[in-house]
């Protein structure tokens, strides 16, 4: 795996994108542009390498990704994009930056619920928004998110910004499955159950809930993993072991998932290339390397996640298609404003 970290500064100068035009790109490699960490993905791609001697080059970006690819246009060097996020996926999409593909193999490999109908994105990895609860002070075991606005919770929950995306993405399923007025109520008792205002990244919540400022939380499930293993921060596998992860909705329709993704760029300059690395990427091997580094779910069947994350319990996912999901998202985030969520509980 090549870094093109470095080419950064280089590219912002050259808005043609030109920079890319080096020796460096010429067949037998594919260009990737990632949303992902590089060193999430390397593992990946080295086998990826290993496996069929294509070099990956990699652009990681934290944000502007398709704004990048628009201003590159017809010239861009992206072959795919790596993501994470239904909402960020439906970005690529409605920006004009991908383009469709139908692959027999990633459709037999990937469910038709975690890819785009048309083919221009596709779902790798599952994680679940799941419940973050107090060992010490939550006795219960099973939770569901209509639980979250009971009044019995009042003053105990935490939870990060209402209009970010994990947030948004778990509103819309609520909208999916309730409709709007519902999923309205719902919010609105959720917010009067905050013990604060929303604030903060999921790993925050569960620090929230050592400190005793809270008993639940809403959290992505992969955080848990990050933070039990984090050898860099120790005190990340205090909070993590102050909470327990409660898969709500387990005995009903499941618990809402979100994914990680790709897509192929729409003027991939190494096509074939890119494909192959799409294959492999929904594919047996691959899904197993990545659920281990990133502590999420293969989205192929039968693929097991890593012990870390069997340690959590089972998950039931939500069946609910993504696409319905990305179809609510507007209306989410108008609710989120709309009963005022991040000015926090009402007095
Ligand atoms: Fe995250």
């Amino acid at each position: 795996m090549h870094l093109l970290k470095t080419s950064l500064a280089a590219l912002a100068l050259s808005a043609t994108g030109l920079a890319f035009a080096a020796p460096a790109f010429a067949d037998g490699e594919v260009n990737i542009y990632s949303y992902r960490q590089p060193d999430l993905i390397k593992p990946l791609l080295d086998e990826f390498t290993k496996e069929t001697g294509i070099t990956t080059n990699v652009l990681f970006l934290d944000k502007g990704l398709v704004e990048r690819i628009q201003a590159e246009g017809a010239n861009s060097p992206a072959d795919v994009i790596l993501t994470v996020d239904i909402s960020r996926l439906t970005e690529a999409k409605d920006g004009g930056i991908t383009q469709p593909v139908a692959s027999d193999v990633i459709n037999k490999d990937i469910p038709t619920q975690y890819r785009d109908p048309d083919g221009n994105w596709f779902g790798l990895t599952t994680r679940s928004r799941v419940v973050y609860a107090s060992k010490d002070r939550v006795a219960q075991n099973e939770i569901t998110y209509e639980e979250l606005a009971d009044p019995k919770w009042k003053g105990k929950i935490c939870t990060r910004d209402g209009q970010h995306s994990y947030n948004i993405g778990l509103i819309a399923s609520m909208i999916a499955h309730h409709g709007e007025a519902e999923a309205e109520k719902w919010l609105a008792g959720l917010k009067n159950n905050l013990a604060r205002k929303p604030d903060g990244g999921d790993r925050d919540q569960a620090k929230a809930i050592l400190a005793g400022e809270c008993d639940l939380a809403l959290g992505n499930s992969y955080y848990v993993g990050l933070m039990m293993t984090n050898e860099k921060e120790p005190e990340q596998k205090e909070w993590a072991a102050a909470i327990k992860v409660l898969f709500p909705n387990a005995n009903d329709r499941g618990s809402h998932v979100n994914v990680s993704g790709m897509a192929m760029a729409k003027n991939a300059p190494n096509k074939d290339n890119a494909l192959k690395l799409m294959e492999f990427l929904s594919a047996g091997t691959a899904q197993q390397i990545y659920a281990q580094q990133v502590y999420e779910y293969p989205v192929l069947p039968g693929a097991e996640p890593s012990d870390v994350v069997k340690s959590f319990g089972t998950l039931k996912a939500d069946t609910l298609p993504l696409v319905d999901i990305a179809a609510n998202r507007k209306k989410a985030s108008e609710l989120v404003d709309k009963v005022g969520y991040n000015d926090g509980p009402s007095q």
